[in-house]
C-alpha cells in the first residue's frame, strides 16, 4: 500500500514535469548514422544535432553538408527549411553546392588566376571564364574528419580537413577546422579556423539554400529580407566585381528595411540582369564591429524568422536563379527556379585581384578565425 502511494506520487511528479516543461521529451544530443559510401568507397556519416526545443540540424561529413535543418513556425511546427538530397550520390554528382562548406575560396576569382609574392597561381576555370567556390573538388566534395562534442547547453560537430599544398592550385598545406554548434536558443554557430605553412589565400563560407516555407515546391519570392548594408558590389556580366562600392539607395539592392524579395527582382536594371536576379555581395555596415547583425529573413505565412550575425565584411545574397527543375527534391518533385536562397557570409569576391578590397591573405603563424551565427525563431 505504502509503495503504491509512493509510485503514485512519483508518477504525478513526472506528469507535472511533462506538462509544465515542453522540453521534457527533447534533449541535447547527437545521433550518428551511416549516410552512404562515396565512389572511392569511403563511408560517410550523418550527424543529427538536436536541442531541448526539438530543433534539429543534420550534417554529413562529406562536404560538411547540412542535409536538413528543422526550424519551428509560429505554431511550434518544426519543418525542414533547407534544400538538399536524401542520399549521397546526388551530392557527389554535379549540384549547386547544396548545404556545403565552401573553400578554399568562396565565390569567384577572375579568370582563375591570382598573384602572391610575384608568383601567379592558376586555378580551375570551373565557371567560365572564372574560378568558383574552390574548384572541381573544393571543400564541398571532400570527406572531413568528424568529432562529436556534447556540452551542458549545446552540441557540436567539429570537422577537420588537411588540404595539401597546391590542392586545386592553392599554395600551402592548409589545416582547416569548421565547428557547427547548436544551442538551446535555436542558434546554429559556424566557427571557421585554419592555419597554413605557406602564404596563401582563404575565404570560407556555408552554402545552404533556405526556404522558410518548409515547402520546396514554393519559390522564395514571398520571403522578406533585410540586409544591414548601405552599399553593394556591382559586377560585370561574368559576375566579377567591377571594384566599385555602390550605394544601395534608390536601387533594387536596398534591403535596409525588410522588403519582399519578389518586389524588385525582375527590375529593368543592369545589375539585376547580370545576376539574373540577386547574385551579389553586399558590403555589411560596421566593418570593424566584429560579430554584428548582417541579415534577417522573414516568411510571414509561417512566421519563421532567420537572423544572421557574422564578423565577415560581405554577404552574397543569391536568389536561386540557376535552379531549373532538373534536380530531384527531398520531398516530392524537383527544385524549380528560385525555390531556395543562399546567404553566404564571406570576404568580397575576387579579392586577390582587387587592390581596394580587404586582404584575404593568410600567412604562416597566423590564425584564420571567423564566425557566423544563424538564429531561428518565429512570430
Ligand atoms: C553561388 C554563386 C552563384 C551560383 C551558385 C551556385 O552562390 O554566387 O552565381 O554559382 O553559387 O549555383
Amino acid at each position: 500500500m505504502k509503495t503504491l502511494g509512493l509510485k503514485l506520487i512519483l508518477i504525478s511528479i513526472l506528469f507535472f514535469q511533462c506538462s509544465t516543461n515542453k522540453n521534457f521529451m527533447n534533449q541535447l544530443k547527437i545521433e550518428k548514422k551511416e549516410f552512404g559510401t562515396t565512389e572511392d568507397n569511403v563511408t560517410v556519416y550523418q550527424f543529427v544535432l538536436s536541442n531541448e526545443n526539438g530543433m534539429e540540424v543534420s550534417i554529413i561529413n562529406y562536404g560538411g553538408i547540412i542535409t536538413s535543418l528543422k526550424a519551428k513556425d509560429r505554431h511550434e511546427k518544426y519543418q525542414d527549411i533547407v534544400l538538399g538530397f536524401n542520399s549521397l550520390a546526388p551530392y557527389e554528382d554535379e549540384n549547386p553546392y547544396f548545404g556545403a562548406l565552401i573553400g578554399r575560396y568562396g565565390n569567384r576569382i577572375a579568370k582563375g588566376a591570382f598573384r602572391l609574392d610575384d608568383k601567379t597561381y592558376n586555378l580551375d576555370i570551373n565557371n567560365a571564364p572564372n574560378h568558383l567556390h574552390g574548384g572541381l573538388k573544393g571543400f564541398h566534395k571532400v570527406v572531413w574528419n568528424p568529432k562529436e562534442i556534447i556540452n551542458d547547453t549545446n552540441v557540436s560537430l567539429e570537422l577537420t580537413y588537411l588540404s595539401k599544398h597546391m590542392e586545386e592550385g592553392y599554395p600551402g598545406n592548409l589545416d582547416v577546422k569548421v565547428t557547427y554548434t547548436l544551442n538551446n536558443k535555436d542558434e546554429l554557430h559556424v566557427l571557421y579556423e585554419a592555419e597554413t605553412d605557406k602564404k596563401t589565400i582563404i575565404n570560407l563560407t556555408q552554402h545552404s539554400y533556405f526556404n522558410l516555407s518548409g515547402d520546396f515546391s514554393e519559390d522564395i519570392l514571398n520571403h522578406e529580407i533585410k540586409i544591414n548594408a548601405d552599399a553593394f558590389l556591382p559586377v560585370d556580366e561574368t559576375l566579377i566585381p567591377t571594384g566599385e562600392i555602390r550605394s544601395v539607395e534608390g536601387s533594387p539592392f536596398d534591403f535596409r528595411n525588410l522588403k519582399l524579395i519578389g518586389r524588385d527582382i525582375d527590375s529593368n536594371d543592369n545589375q539585376i540582369k547580370f545576376g539574373k536576379g540577386y547574385d551579389h555581395c553586399w558590403v555589411i555596415n560596421n566593418q570593424d564591429a566584429g560579430l554584428r547583425h548582417v541579415a534577417s529573413l522573414y516568411h510571414s505565412q509561417t512566421g519563421r524568422i532567420m537572423e544572421i550575425e557574422s564578423d565577415q565584411p560581405g554577404i552574397q545574397f543569391y536568389s536561386g536563379n540557376f535552379l531549373d527543375g532538373t534536380l530531384e527534391s527531398k520531398g516530392e518533385g524537383y527544385y524549380n527556379y528560385r525555390t531556395g536562397l543562399c546567404l553566404e557570409t564571406q570576404q568580397y569576391p575576387d579579392s586577390p585581384n582587387q587592390k581596394n578590397f580587404p586582404s584575404v591573405v593568410l600567412n604562416p603563424n597566423e590564425k584564420y578565425i571567423t564566425k557566423t551565427i544563424f538564429k531561428f525563431s518565429s512570430k
